[in-house]
């Protein structure tokens, strides 16, 4: 072979062989979901199960014990050094609007993620039970620019302006293990 069929085959192979290994892992760690308004909001359910060894998935059921019509979402991202620190992502933004029109790119992403895990996929009013059912992460759906690390996403859900419950989710991010 000449050397420029040498780096063509080189240019074609090697993307596919970085590409099937390139899966980074994304692996969920814990998750803790807290009602701060029992009247309103109880948590049926807020627990991981190990699938695969590098596959957890994550079961969120919580009941709404009456309509919510009013709700904020605050957003915080946190990544561990020496305990977790804020990490690039800290807003609120309106969960009604939002489910009216997903237009804001980075809850877009997130959503993108979980909407066929979930019974959220509507406008609000929101009640009884709305789940999170066998979620996990795979690594097509996640952008691989963040540096290897562990992560929390941590929402507050608050309805008529008044926060009433939470849901921590933590997660690690490896990169290419080649
Ligand atoms: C708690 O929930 C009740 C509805 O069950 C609501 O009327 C009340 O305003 C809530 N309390 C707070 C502090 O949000
Ligand atoms: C997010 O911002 C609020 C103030 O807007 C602050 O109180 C809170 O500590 C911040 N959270 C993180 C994780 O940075
Ligand atoms: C909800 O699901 C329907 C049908 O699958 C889809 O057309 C719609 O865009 C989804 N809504 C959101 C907010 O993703």
């Amino acid at each position: 072979m000449n050397e420029k069929l040498i780096i063509l085959v080189v240019l074609l192979v090697l993307p596919g062989i970085f590409y099937q290994n390139n899966a980074a892992v994304v692996k969920l760690t814990n998750a803790v979901c807290e009602s701060h308004n029992k009247s309103w909001v109880s948590i049926d359910l807020c627990r991981l199960k190990v699938v695969q060894r590098n596959k957890v998935a994550l079961n969120i059921f919580i009941t709404l014990l009456h309509p919510a019509n009013d709700i904020s979402v605050k957003i915080q991202v946190v990544k561990k050094a020496n305990g977790y620190k804020p990490w690039l992502i800290n807003y609120t933004f309106d969960g009604c609007q939002f489910m009216r029109k997903v237009n804001h790119p980075l809850v877009g992403w997130a959503w993108k993620m979980i909407k066929d895990f979930s019974t959220i996929n509507h406008t609000c009013p929101y009640s009884g039970v709305n789940s999170l059912k066998d979620f996990w992460i795979g690594p097509e759906s996640f952008p691989h620019s963040i540096p290897t690390g562990d992560y929390g996403v941590l929402l507050t859900w608050i309805f008529d302006k008044k926060p009433q419950f939470l849901t921590n989710v933590y997660f690690s991010f490896t990169e290419d293990l080649l």
